[in-house]
């Protein structure tokens, strides 16, 4: 057997692996107060107490020691929900906001993700490709180690399909995971359509986005106003026959019916959930679906419900994600959503640090190679700068993640990429 290529030793580890992963079960993490972690090859090979795995290890001439001196270490963290493959920004929609213009009052008028759209359009390809790989830069400075990118900003079949080709350049090389979701229905397209002849369109194309593999799940914007559950049944249902994984943008608003549908379908996942009923959310629970929590999102539109108790009632599996999008949450930080969970969603620390990495993992199809420390698992890993991982939620606005690794290797120091990163970002 090979040597390892890294040895990371006294450090605080928390692997997340623990066993209970239901919120209303979660009760303290299991953490190793002087551990070490083996890696070889991008994995985890081991997890332990310093002195055994250090005792057990024999060490090669090339590998790498990195004494932790007692800091906390915690997986890399999987941003399971982002819109992060468009162009330029939507500032004044933040202050009509403000001044009292809704979200979808906006989107009505054409504008909201309607200017994104055209943004995007307006852009070169090669400018989409580079803010979007800019965009992980900036997860990655955060400790973002695996994240979803959705299309959504095409709306007509061509321009969605063409999205999803740049999503596939985005990934070229790339090195954290990215996984790639198809929202052709995250809003009508402008002009005179007939829609049902729109929405054929689009479920058409579910046959060839899966048999090309140029997405591993598809999503709607199911939502009063913008697809009812009905648009949205008819989509997901011919998503499945085409092999893709299924999720919902489900309840944002207004309860839509989104968090029964996603029970009923099978869904991975639903997402934002804010006005979704006690039944929908205990449905959900029962069918194993994801609530994927966009506190960011809830801050940035100004509503700030207690989710947290209500998943903890349901018996939900619970995760965290940004939802970066130029509209609603322009945010890449995970350890800032993470501390709005705690301290506007009631989340406690034990609860948001599972949901932003194991359980964020299991939205995406990663719970089998990531978001987790334990041995076969990617090596992707955070070393923060505190003994104590609840920092991430003390610091709010702050960065207290001082190393990044992923697959084995570091990618940020101290809220710096390192030059690997920054040369996949420009090349
Ligand atoms: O998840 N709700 C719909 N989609 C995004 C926002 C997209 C946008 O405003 O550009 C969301 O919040
Ligand atoms: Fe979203």
């Amino acid at each position: 057997m090979s040597a390892p290529d890294l040895v990371v030793f006294h450090a605080r580890i928390t692997p997340c692996s623990d066993a209970q992963t239901r919120m209303g079960q979660i009760g303290q993490l299991h953490t190793i107060p002087d551990g070490a972690l083996v890696v070889r090859a991008g994995k985890v090979l081991r997890v332990g107490d310093t002195e055994q795995v250090l005792a057990e290890t024999t060490l090669g001439p090339d590998t790498e020691l990195l004494d932790a001196e007692g800091r906390a270490l915690v997986p890399g963290f999987v941003d399971p929900h982002t819109h992060a493959l468009h162009a330029g920004r939507r500032i004044a929609e933040m202050q009509l906001r403000q001044e009292g213009k809704g979200y979808l009052e906006i989107l009505q008028a054409g504008g909201g993700i309607q200017e994104t759209v055209r943004a995007t359009a307006a852009a070169d390809d090669a400018q989409v490709i580079r803010a979007t790989r800019r965009r992980i830069g900036e997860a990655v400075a955060y400790g973002t180690t695996s994240l979803e990118i959705k299309t959504g900003y095409g709306l007509t079949p061509e321009r969605e399909m063409h999205l999803l080709r740049l999503l596939g350049q985005v990934r070229r090389r790339a090195p954290v995971t990215l996984r790639r979701t198809f929202l052709g229905l995250h809003a009508w397209p402008l002009g005179d359509i007939d829609r049902l002849e729109h929405l054929a369109a689009m479920n058409d194309l579910l046959g060839e986005v899966a048999a090309k593999d140029l997405a591993d799940a598809a999503d709607v914007f199911c939502e009063d106003g913008v697809f009812s559950a009905e648009d949205t049944r008819s989509h997901l249902t011919a998503a499945r026959a085409a092999g893709l994984a299924i999720r919902l943008h489900a309840d944002e608003l207004r309860p839509s019916g989104g968090a029964e549908l996603a029970a009923e379908l099978g869904a991975r996942s639903a997402d934002h959930l804010l006005a979704a009923t006690d039944a929908g959310l205990q449905a959900m629970a029962e069918a194993g679906v994801i609530a994927v929590n966009l506190p960011g999102t809830a801050f940035f539109l100004h509503e700030h419900p207690l989710q947290a108790e209500r998943e903890r009632q349901a018996g939900l599996r619970a995760a965290l994600a940004t939802d970066q999008n130029p509209g609603s949450s322009p945010t890449f930080s995970m350890p800032m959503v993470m501390s709005l969970a705690m301290h506007t969603a009631g989340f406690r620390p034990a609860e948001a640090l599972l949901a932003a990495t194991r359980n964020a993992a299991a939205a995406i199809g990663l719970e089998d190679t990531a978001g987790q420390l334990a041995e076969g698992f990617a090596a992707d890993f955070l070393l923060l700068d505190d003994s104590d991982y609840r920092v991430l939620f003390y610091a709010f606005g702050m960065n207290p993640v001082a190393q990044v690794f992923a697959g084995g290797r570091v990618l940020a120091r101290e809220g710096r990429l390192t030059e690997e990163m920054r040369q996949w970002i420009a090349s």
